[in-house]
């Protein structure tokens, strides 16, 4: 029998950042709390209740540093007409609870010690702010961050920035672009602001026009593309909350054999050749991370260390990734007869 993979949180306090942005602070069950280790830049799955068939869930990235003691957050910020995002800045309270998702995702700095440039818009600023209290506190490089907003008043995490960089005045600096006052950032505009950080890794997150924005300035700066990491902000289509349903096997399918290591943990597992990883893993009981299930969203990611796999869907890796060996668990069928996988 698979095991449970919803968690409950209560809500210890909601902070109004912004007129239409809110943090939620989370406390985890204590049973639970190993199962709420995340790396900076991660996310967490939230259901949001509805009457409609299906579910419906929400990725909102944990603004909170996992180096510093702080308790979980996630920033919720109204999406116009969205369901989920006027339903939690609506309803939820402190001492509410919520059913989430283990946390997630591949948008984490691959080292703490080199310079790197964020970019972020509105609420992309969530995974960015995680990755650079990171590299503040536990690393030793240079932050620059370019923070675009509509106005002063939509700005989330003024003041923490502030005192940040009142803090760090060496390490970090923060450019704050206000469309009220200097008009959307164009790839001219923006190029300009990265040319000096064309050494650094680039942290990218905010509304797609943004996005493509900024992809092309830092390509016209120079920043190599294998440099450039970025989190889109989808909305899921799938009810991860679902229960795994346990699949009887066909004895008559070819069966691979899959080592699998997970929060420290190595375990040896028959993958048949017609399921996907993340079945084979949830079905052995495994607390494999996932969230949408169906190639969009790089929660279940994990890396081959060796053998081969393909890819039945992917809407989230990029070619860099696919180059490290990084793969949708979801998503991945086995090519060779023994294979070795880690997600630590
Ligand atoms: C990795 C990741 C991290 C993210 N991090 C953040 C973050 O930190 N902060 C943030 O603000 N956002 C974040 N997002 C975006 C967030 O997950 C949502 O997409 C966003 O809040 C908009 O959701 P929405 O439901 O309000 O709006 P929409 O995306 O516009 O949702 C509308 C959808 O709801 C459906 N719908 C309408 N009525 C109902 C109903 N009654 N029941 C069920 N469904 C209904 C519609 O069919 C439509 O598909 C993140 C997304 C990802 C993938
Ligand atoms: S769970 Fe979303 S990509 Fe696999």
């Amino acid at each position: 029998m698979a095991q449970s993979h919803t968690l409950t949180v209560r809500v210890a306090e909601v902070v109004r950042e912004t007129a239409d942005a809110h943090s939620l602070v989370l406390e985890p069950d204590p049973v639970d709390a190993e199962r709420f280790h995340y790396k900076p830049g991660q996310f967490l799955t939230v259901r949001v209740p509805t009457d409609r068939a299906g579910g419906a869930a929400r990725c909102y990235s944990l603004c909170s540093s996992p180096d510093l003691g702080e308790p979980l957050k996630i920033t919720v910020k109204r999406t116009a007409g969205g369901y989920g995002s006027n339903w939690l800045c609506d309803n939820v309270v402190a001492g509410s609870t919520l059913q989430v998702l283990r946390p997630s995702g591949t948008f984490t700095p691959r080292s703490l010690d080199g310079d790197v440039l964020l970019c972020a818009a509105g609420s992309g600023i969530t995974p960015v702010l995680s990755i650079l209290k990171a590299v503040l506190h536990r690393g030793s490089g240079t932050v620059t961050l370019v923070y675009a907003n509509r106005d002063e008043n939509s700005v989330i995490f003024r003041d923490e920035l502030a005192a940040l960089t009142a803090r760090f005045p060496k390490r970090l600096s923060v450019i704050h672009w206000l469309e009220s006052v200097q008009g959307l950032p164009s790839v001219d505009a923006l190029a300009r602001l990265a040319a000096p950080h064309a050494d650094a890794a680039a942290y990218v997150c905010g509304p797609e026009p943004f996005m493509d924005a900024v992809v092309a300035a830092l390509t016209e700066a120079g920043v190599p593309r294998e440099r450039v990491h970025l989190e889109r902000f989808l909305t899921l289509d799938s009810d991860p909350f679902a229960e795994v349903e346990d699949v009887a096997e066909d004895p008559s399918v070819e069966t691979a054999v899959v080592e699998v290591t997970l929060d420290g943990e190595t375990t040896t597992h028959a993958w048949p050749v017609d399921r996907h990883l993340l079945d084979v893993l949830l079905q052995a009981g495994l607390d494999a991370p996932f969230s949408c299930r169906e190639g969009q969203c790089s929660a279940c990611a994990c890396k081959v260390l060796e053998g081969e796999i393909s890819l039945d869907r992917n809407e989230v890796l990029e070619k860099e990734d696919l180059d490290e060996g990084y793969v949708l668990a979801c998503q991945s069928i086995p090519r060779s007869p023994k294979l070795r996988i880690t997600y630590d």
